[in-house]
């Protein structure tokens, strides 16, 4: 059996409170609090290790860069691509997906061709591609979602023709937390000749990814949702792609030989990591992944779930509340709204007893508009929360109502 009530003692903000109230945090989809050996990861390599990496004959420069290595076997590993090569450190998913975009689309988009995007992507998997599309002359087509919640995969049949370069679409939606049928997208659109990029953000902190078995093409996440620190990501590519892609931030560590007739780069990884990497921060996202990989998924998964959907079921006893994203095996997010009660007013009632949500558009703006609303309440549950928690966060909603309507 899962204990949360142990696992909130690795984390030692959730004992803290706010206005006077115990914090109830339901906003692990913006951020994820962080596991003491996670801080202390930090604290330690600030002490101890710090030195900037690939850079140093001296001690420390290797005993950093030996960290920071590890941390990207870590993430081989846990991700489960077949080559490190394969595992580029960013600052984050967005830059992630700026790096596809930018550098994948300056060597393979042509003027004439398409890309689809799903209708529930987060902007840091539509607008990167939105402007290489401008760039290059290249059209975007839409893969929508119907009322539930539910991506139309079908429709991708109609959507993909032989001019389709790439298919970008996330694991877990950030608002809906629908898992989209990742497999047969990503058959669908290989069998098409084009490629799939996914946005493992909320995806991969639940559950987690085997990229090699999904056979995607491009891979994103950031660290701060896995229980890791801020400022560190990670950017999967299949290595025959990268090979082939040009460098897109340059500087030092991603060069081979530089000179102002002519400069080669580096192999892979470091030709996409250009700059004083964040290895601090890698090193604890490192760290992070062990601390999850020591967890029984399965349980953690289904624990996630039963909190979910007691939090839908009680949420949904109020008068005019509506649930946004209801379909199967969806991941533990729960968006809603209260007819004639705005979202912010909900979230800044939350606030007073205590209670953490996201409110607003959750950079997911082409959601809000297919439901025709300008923002949404969200509660995203982590392992750490508990069913005493969904209560509280239930009869704040229900309080929220009767003051506001
Ligand atoms: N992308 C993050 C969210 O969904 C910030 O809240």
């Amino acid at each position: 059996m899962f204990d949360a009530t142990e696992i909130r003692c690795d984390f030692p903000i959730l004992a803290s409170e706010v206005n006077g109230k115990p914090l109830v945090y339901l906003d692990s989809g913006a951020t994820a609090q962080k596991p003491q050996c996670v801080i202390r990861c930090i604290e330690d390599m600030y002490r101890r290790y710090n030195a900037n990496i690939h850079r140093g004959v001296h001690r420390l420069s290797e005993e950093a860069t030996e960290r920071y290595e590890a941390a990207r076997d870590t993430v081989q590993r846990f991700i489960g691509a077949s080559a490190r090569e394969e595992v580029i450190f960013t600052a984050g998913a967005t830059a992630s997906l700026n790096t596809v975009a930018y550098a994948w689309g300056e060597r393979f988009l042509h003027n004439g061709d398409n890309i689809i995007i799903s209708e529930m992507e987060h902007h840091s998997n539509i607008v990167p591609w939105q402007l290489v599309a401008e760039r290059k002359g290249v059209e975007i087509r839409v893969l929508p979602f119907d009322d539930d919640g539910r991506l139309k995969v079908e429709v991708l049949d109609d959507l993909l023709d032989e001019h389709t370069r790439m298919v970008a679409v996330t694991q877990a939606s950030n608002t809906l937390g629908t898992r989209p049928d990742l497999k047969t997208i990503i058959d669908k659109a290989h069998a098409a000749g084009a490629l799939v990029t996914v946005d493992g953000c909320q995806g991969i902190v639940h559950g987690g990814v085997d990229v090699a078995a999904l056979d995607c093409d491009f891979y994103a996440f950031s660290a701060h949702k896995l229980y890791g620190p801020t400022g560190v990501g990670v950017l999967y590519g299949k290595r025959d792609v990268l090979e082939q892609m040009p460098p897109f931030l340059c500087g030092g560590d991603m060069v081979d030989r530089v000179s102002f007739a002519k400069t080669t780069y580096a192999p892979l990884p470091l030709k996409f990591e250009a700059g004083t990497a964040n290895y601090i921060d890698a090193v604890a996202l490192g760290e992070a992944i062990k601390y999850v990989e020591h967890l029984d998924v399965q349980a953690v998964e289904k624990y996630e779930t039963s909190l979910t959907h007691y939090a839908e079921e009680q949420l949904q006893k109020i008068e005019g509340l509506r649930v946004y994203g209801t379909t199967e095996g969806k991941c533990s997010i729960v968006s809603f709204n209260v007819e004639g009660v705005h979202h912010y007013d909900v979230g800044m009632i939350l606030d007073k007893l205590g209670v953490a949500i996201r409110t607003g558009q959750h950079c997911a703006e082409p959601v809000m508009a297919h439901y025709g609303v300008t923002g949404m309440c969200r509660a995203s549950i982590a392992m750490y929360n508990t069913c005493e928690e969904i209560d509280i966060l239930c009869r704040g909603v229900e309080r929220a109502v009767r003051m506001l309507r």
